[in-house]
């Protein structure tokens, strides 16, 4: 079977996306989202996600590792209160 490219890229984003936000769900939001926003950061949906934070982007697009986001997962100090941990499996 042949797939346009078009097509097979885009729902490989939708499934990123959608790993992504499970992920943000499990172990972000608690402190990242709706009533609680620290840091000014609103992991809660992809439009306030591109927004970023009181810092400013906490993600560069194509460069996981100069991302804020990614970087402070995998150096472990996200989420915070490490209640919750995110194993490198989910990330990748
Ligand atoms: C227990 C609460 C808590 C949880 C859970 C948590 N965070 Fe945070 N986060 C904070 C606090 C507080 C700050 C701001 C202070 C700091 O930088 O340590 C912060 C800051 C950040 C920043 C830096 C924002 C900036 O530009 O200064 C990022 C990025 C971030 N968190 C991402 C995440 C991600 C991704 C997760 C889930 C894997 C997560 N956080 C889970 C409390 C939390």
């Amino acid at each position: 079977m042949v797939v346009p490219c078009g097509l097979a890229k885009e729902s490989h984003a939708l499934r990123f996306e959608e790993q992504i936000k499970s992920i943000f769900l499990r172990h972000c939001v608690r402190c990242h989202g709706g009533q609680t926003q620290e840091a000014d950061l609103d992991l809660s949906n992809m439009p306030a996600l591109l927004r970023g934070s009181a810092d400013g982007d906490v993600l560069v697009a194509g460069q996981p590792d100069a991302s804020p986001l990614f970087s402070l997962i995998t150096a472990g100090e996200m989420p915070a209160d490490r209640e919750t941990e995110v194993t490198v499996a989910e990330v990748e």
